[in-house]
């Protein structure tokens, strides 16, 4: 499902790229391959040639998938003619898929499983919520390798903890010399100022001055940060570049204390991407956020490189919570 998802948003991408998409169900071979010296992680087998050329097959833009994927009942899907593909015996009916299938509560049908095993984690990470509540917040980075589980700890933190606001920045591989990707998102979710809208420079100032009229010089700074274009007030222009680091981190701390309220949770999924713009402005807000209702939390795949970091370190899960974690997700099977 999730993949589905993931693809239906490449695609409506606006891209000078016209892509074409195919996706296939089943085993494959995955691993590092290749001569020692220039190993690469691929995937291979007979379902990753299938997907290949459903993806030729596809028009610009569409999304071709074979028949399990109809089964799922999570998104339109039409029957095509068949085709006949190279190297396979049988034609294929490809599916072109459509939109997706709203749950009937009107939301989109979720896939969680409920969250086995983790209980310490998920106590440390709600205390640091209910310290943060009192007045002393925190970053913590959670770590682990792909698929251990970071995102789904953090959606159960989400749960415990509903009446807190949860915002959130999803880094990504190829943003990850953009700068300011990772935290332009969490200034742009927590003013609610968005590149789409009519005037993002005149909107972020009027949200800004009015929290606080003493932020009005520093606004684009903050604009810099969220990845808006806006021209330098005189103060801005004479800001030595010496300076603008602590200076942007010191305005967008009083930013968000500005219009911020009660505890919320910074969510950075996929910090091992996050561009060092960020990185490095969060550094320099660790005593800001220290003293402030807020709990950044960072999700990656390796340990942070700043050894003083507060690390959260998710291990394989046990035997009987990986047996407990199968026989749920069969479930219904
Ligand atoms: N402890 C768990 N209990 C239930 N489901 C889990 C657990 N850990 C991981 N999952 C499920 O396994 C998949 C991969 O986990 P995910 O949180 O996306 O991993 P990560 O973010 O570390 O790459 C997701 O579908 C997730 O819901
Ligand atoms: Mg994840």
């Amino acid at each position: 499902e999730r993949m589905l998802r993931t693809l239906d948003e490449v695609t409506s991408i606006e891209s000078p790229f016209e892509i074409h998409v195919g996706a296939a169900h089943g085993s494959v071979f995955a691993g590092d391959l290749g001569a020692r010296t220039r190993r690469v992680y691929t995937v291979m087998g007979d379902t990753v040639n299938l997907a290949a050329r459903l993806a030729s097959a596809a028009e610009p833009g569409q999304i071709l998938v074979t028949e399990e994927f109809d089964d799922v009942h999570i998104f339109e899907t039409t029957a095509l003619e068949a085709i006949s593909l190279k190297g396979k015996s049988k034609p294929v009916i490809p599916y072109l898929l459509g939109g997706p299938i709203e749950a009937a509560d009107g939301g989109v049908e979720s896939d969680l499983l409920p969250l086995i095993g983790r209980a310490a984690e998920l106590e440390t990470l709600t205390n640091l919520v209910k310290e943060a509540a009192d007045g002393s917040g925190s970053i913590v980075t959670v770590v682990g390798a792909a698929g251990l589980g970071k995102t789904r700890l953090l959606q159960e933190v989400r749960t415990e903890a509903a009446d807190t606001r949860v915002i959130v920045a999803n880094c990504e591989p190829y943003e990850s010399n953009t700068a300011y990707f990772a935290i332009g998102q969490l200034v742009r979710n927590a003013l609610g100022v968005h590149r789409e809208d009519e005037d993002p420079p005149g909107k972020l100032t009027e949200i800004l001055v009015n929290a606080d009229p003493e932020l009005a010089p520093w606004v684009p700074l903050v604009a810099r940060v969220a990845g808006i274009s806006m021209d330098p007030t005189p103060e801005v222009a004479a800001l030595d570049a010496k300076f603008q680091e602590t200076k942007t981190a010191e305005v967008i701390g009083d930013a968000m204390a500005a219009t911020l309220d009660g505890t919320v949770i910074a969510f950075i999924d996929g910090a091992q991407w996050i561009d060092d713009a960020s990185q490095s402005l969060l550094d320099h807000m660790v005593p800001t956020i220290s003293a402030q209702p807020w709990v950044v939390v960072e999700s990656s795949r390796v340990a942070p490189e700043d050894e003083d970091a507060q690390t959260l370190t998710l291990d394989p899960l046990g035997d009987e919570a990986t047996t407990a974690l199968a026989v749920a997700a069969l479930g219904d099977e």
